[in-house]
């Protein structure tokens, strides 16, 4: 795809500060030791009630070493990451100001691995916020603003606990906007994890993560947060979930329930139309409908890396079908080379300023 930048903005790493953490702990989030010497990543909801050996996933060192990171993107044709800590983030964790310390310090972690000569200018960040408590966030947001390479932060959906149209984030929202911040929206704990039945966490992962991120913006669409603050920056995990999809249906349901449709200046599709979205959908359909939706100018290509490697292979030299099917995802969106470099990176370095 010529020589365009290929720019991924979806792609996690566990700090080692933040593993710490995790070794540290009785409860999930945790990272357990199975019976073999294997490190085990037990973080999803419900997780640890599965017997010993399905706990979790095993993990290596591409959950939280860089050189792996680079080696990733080396492998995968990636000339730039933006990288956000993975979920849960902070959102386990008391409001105290250890945890508030904590953020500063994850933060400041990532700020000294992006301007490291290792990363020789190919790393940006997302930063992590103690969003349980709002005020200790807007503080936090200030100093992010102060560190060069972080562009945004990375926000799960609870907010300060009660959902993102929660009126005690309206500061934190206007904090990040003015600081010309974007917001990166990603799910964690799954919507409708109690109808899936016994199929591990595979429809989790398919289904509640996308239907929490769909639940939560539309939240956030009614409670009128962007007739409020028309520069709030979004940028949502997994193509929005199944917003392109539901898109008409939500238009209609509002319309159709005048005290709610009131409230708004416009239909939420509107909204919609000014967020962003990524690429990580595994399907040129799912991509269509959102490139139909938003444009392809507003679509940033991911990989959700080190989430969905390969089970077969040595994975730190074989190619990851999960990064794969992205890629020609984003070749099957109708389109010139303008598109698909777009899509593949130049709409990164344009949205998030990545010169
Ligand atoms: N599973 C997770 O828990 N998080 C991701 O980002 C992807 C898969
Ligand atoms: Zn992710």
């Amino acid at each position: 795809m010529s020589n365009s930048k290929v720019v991924d903005v979806h792609t996690h790493v566990y700090l080692p500060r933040y593993m710490d953490l995790l070794r540290s702990r009785a409860e999930v989030p945790r990272v357990i030791l199975d019976d073999l010497g294997q490190d085990r990543l037990v973080i999803l909801p419900g997780e640890d009630k599965e017997s010993s050996t399905k706990r979790g996933r095993p993990i290596g060192d591409e959950y939280w070493s860089m050189k792996r990171k680079l080696e990733f993107m080396d492998l995968h044709g990636i000339d730039v990451s933006v990288i956000s800590l993975a979920n849960p983030w902070l959102d386990f964790l008391p409001t105290t100001q250890e945890t508030f310390e904590f953020a500063t310090a994850l933060n400041q972690d990532l700020s000294t691995v992006c301007t490291s000569s290792d990363a020789g200018g190919r790393l940006f960040a997302f930063g992590v916020l103690p969003t349980l408590s709002p005020s200790a966030s807007v503080a936090e947001v200030h100093r992010i603003a102060q560190l060069p390479h972080l562009r945004g932060v990375i926000m799960g959906t609870i907010g300060a606990g009660r959902g993102l149209d929660d009126p005690e984030l309206i500061p934190l929202f206007q904090a990040i906007a003015d600081a010309g911040l974007t917001i990166f929206l990603h799910p964690h704990h799954g919507v409708g994890n109690e109808h899936f039945g016994g199929y591990g966490h595979s429809l989790s992962l398919a289904l509640g993560f996308p239907f929490e991120t769909t639940v939560a913006v539309s939240r956030l669409i009614l409670s009128g947060i962007f007739d409020r603050i028309p520069n709030l920056r979004i940028l949502l995990a997994h193509s929005g979930g199944t917003l392109p999809f539901l898109a008409g249906r939500l238009d209609s349901c509002v319309a159709h329930d005048p005290a709610v449709a009131e409230k708004l200046q416009h239909p939420p599709t509107y909204y919609l139309k000014r967020l962003y979205y990524d690429a990580v959908i595994y399907h040129d359909t799912g991509l269509k409908a959102t490139v139909d939706l938003v444009g392809a100018d507003r679509i940033m290509f991911g990989t959700d890396n080190p989430f969905f490697p390969p089970l077969k292979g040595e994975k730190h030299v074989t190619r990851w079908m999960s990064v794969d099917k992205n890629i020609e995802a984003v070749k099957g969106v109708p389109g010139e080379e303008k598109v698909w470099n777009g899509i593949m990176g130049e709409n990164a370095v344009r949205i998030l300023n990545l010169k």
